[in-house]
Formats: structure tokens, sequence, C-alpha cells
């Protein structure tokens, strides 16, 4: 892969991730409405085709590999936890463990992605 492409992958994932944290949790809160959740899906894209261009320029790398299938269990938990909100199912105790297991699995994700483990 040329340095020029990986570069992009770089920039839009490095880019990207606060946008994630930051729209999941306004679209959690304000779950009536839907913009946000349709913003917060186009950045699932662009994570994951980022993602998984610099697994690609970096030849998979065992250690982004399972940071990369850790980001996709929580882009699925984000989408429970909005689906959940929407049917009024937010203040049930199965939501709020969800949410706590969203919240350390992103951190561990984001740890992951700059190297701390
Ligand atoms: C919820 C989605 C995700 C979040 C919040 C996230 C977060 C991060 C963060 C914060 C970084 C460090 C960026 C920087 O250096 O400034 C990173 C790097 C990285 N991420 Fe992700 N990521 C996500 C999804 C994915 C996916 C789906 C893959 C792979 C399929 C992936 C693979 C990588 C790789 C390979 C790096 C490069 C690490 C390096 O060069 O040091 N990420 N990620």
């Amino acid at each position: 892969m040329s340095d020029k492409l990986l570069n992009i992958f770089v920039q839009s994932h490095a880019g990207s991730w606060a946008f994630i944290v930051i729209l999941f949790i306004v679209s959690a809160i304000f779950y009536r409405q839907k913009i946000t959740p349709m913003i917060l899906r186009l950045f699932y894209l662009i994570m994951v085709v980022s993602g998984v261009g610099m697994l690609i320029g970096y030849s998979f790398p065992a250690k982004y590999v399972v940071k990369g299938i850790i980001a996709i269990v929580v882009i699925g938990l984000m989408e429970m936890i909005l689906g959940r909100m929407k049917r009024g199912q937010g203040r049930e105790s199965s939501t709020k463990i969800l949410f706590a297991v969203w919240a350390v699995l992103i951190i561990t994700v984001i740890m992951m992605g700059f190297g701390i483990f």
C-alpha cells in the first residue's frame, strides 16, 4: 500500500474516533431525534473502512486485529443501546449493563489505538 493512502486512513481514523463517542452520547440522551444516529452511522463506516485500511497497510498485526474485533463489538453495543432507548427500555437494568460494558470496551479500544496496551 502507498504511504499516501495509508496516511489518509491514519488521519481519518485519528480525526473521527472522538465524533463516535460524542455522537453516541448525544444520540442516547436525545434518543427521540433521528439526525445524530444517522451521522453516527456514517462515522462507523469511516472508522471501519480506515481501520481495515490500516490493518492491510500494517499487514494485520495480531494486537490490532483484536482491537478491530472489539471495536466492531462496540459498534454493535451502541446500536443495541440506541434501539433499547427508542423502545423506551432505557431505564431497564439490562440497558444499564450494556452501557457499562460499552464504556469499558470503548476505553479499551481507544487505549489500544494509542498503544497504551
Ligand atoms: C468504535 C470504533 C473505533 C474507535 C473509537 C477507535 C479508536 C482508535 C484510536 C483512538 C486510535 C489511535 C489514533 C491516533 O493515533 O491518533 C486508533 C488507531 C487504530 N485503530 Fe481504531 N478505533 C475504532 C475502530 C477500529 C476498527 C474497526 C479497526 C480495524 C478493523 C481499527 C484499527 C486501528 C488501527 C490498526 C490503528 C492504528 C494504531 C497505530 O498505528 O498506532 N480501529 N483507533
